[in-house]
């Protein structure tokens, strides 16, 4: 069976998720890895038994056997290694967010356009379970029309403290709200026409990122209102707090993924284990991240149609900036 070869750059938490959740497919083959770590890189590339590791993504972009590239840098560095892979003519899943300001975003895009290659943006909840059942739900018509959502997504403050070297080059805002705004889009099925925020800057100072915000995302025929935190405290059972509410015409939808049905409780701890993304299961890595991954490779192949397409990316950028602007400004941004 043919197998598409993919390369992997910036081998950090998510990174890593993707070589454990390619390492699955079996019609995905890694050839190569890349990160400015280069001790990083030939570390993965002996562990998962990866041909060639490099310590850069233009390397790596030079690579002739790799057909895709998945990008897994911080947020604020997708730019370069994508544009370096798409100008070698090859299909690109950058992760979320697609970049940190709309301008490197519409980059992109373009750069896509121009070399007629695939570029996806990994909005992974696109397809956890009871996400991806909430728009099944909604495309049946069964809930009629959404009015008003309520989504959260937080994280402890671990996150920006310990998890992130980068927090104080990203947000809250363009790390977490990333996934909600996109929710939003995808359920309402339109643009966003305006954006009101509000965010608290206390406990993060320091570091120079802001601690929380709100935001009100108003589309054509009704509204959702956002709330990303990065300051809950450590002691929660689990490291984010992820919520949806969206009350429709003919009905209403509640998820909480907070809880996977699974309480852990140790002599130090009670702990909410997270294993919807990515599991081990008898062996095999399972979950939605590897269900993410095949629906990139499927599109490489011709065999599917991008559930999510490049100006999702741009569009969720153009929302991003303007939470942050109306913050800034005190007044409602029209889009
Ligand atoms: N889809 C999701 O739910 C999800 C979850 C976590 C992180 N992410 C996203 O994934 C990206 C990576 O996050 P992370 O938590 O893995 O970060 P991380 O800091 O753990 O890892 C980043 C890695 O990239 C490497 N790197 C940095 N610049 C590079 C460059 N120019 N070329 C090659 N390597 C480079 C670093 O050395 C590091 O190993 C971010 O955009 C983040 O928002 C997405």
């Amino acid at each position: 069976m043919a197998r598409v070869n993919v390369g992997v750059v910036g081998l950090g938490v998510q990174g890593l998720a993707h070589v454990e959740a390619l390492s699955g497919l079996h019609d995905a083959r890694i050839v190569a890895v890349a990160d400015l770590d280069f001790e990083r890189a030939k570390k993965v590339a002996r562990e998962y038994g990866i041909p060639r590791a490099y310590d850069s993504a233009h390397k790596l972009a030079q690579d002739s056997e790799v057909e895709a590239v998945i990008v897994a840098t911080p947020d604020y560095a997708h730019l370069e290694p994508v544009m370096t892979a798409l100008r070698e003519g090859k299909h690109v899943l950058v992760e979320k967010p697609m970049a940190t300001c709309l301008e490197d975003a519409e980059k992109m895009a373009e750069e896509a356009k121009k070399r007629g290659v695939l570029l996806m943006v990994n909005f992974e909840n696109r397809f956890n379970p009871p996400f991806a059942y909430v728009k099944e739900l909604l495309s049946r018509g069964e809930l009629g029309v959404p009015l008003h959502a309520y989504i959260r997504l937080s994280d402890t403050i671990y996150v920006p403290r310990k998890m992130l070297s980068w927090a104080s080059k990203t947000s809250v805002a363009f790390f977490l709200m990333s996934h909600t705004v996109d929710l939003a889009r995808w359920y309402f099925d339109g643009e966003v026409r305006e954006v009101y925020s509000v965010s608290v800057s206390r406990i993060l100072k320091d570091i120079g990122t802001p601690d929380a915000y709100a935001a009100i995302l108003k589309f054509r025929g009704g509204f959702a209102l956002l709330e990303s935190s990065w300051i809950l405290p450590e002691t929660e059972p689990s490291i984010f707090d992820f919520k949806l509410e969206l009350v429709c015409s003919n009905g209403a939808v509640y998820v909480d993924t907070q809880k996977e049905s699974l309480t852990l409780c140790t002599a130090k701890a009670h702990t909410y284990p997270h294993l919807a993304k990515l599991y081990r299961l008898h062996g095999t890595p399972t979950g939605f991240l590897k269900e993410a991954d095949r629906h990139f490779i499927e599109c490489v192949e011709g065999r599917a149609e991008p559930i999510i397409k490049a100006e999702d990316g741009v569009a969720n950028v153009r929302v991003l900036e303007a939470i942050v602007k109306s913050c800034k400004e005190g007044r409602p941004i029209r889009l």
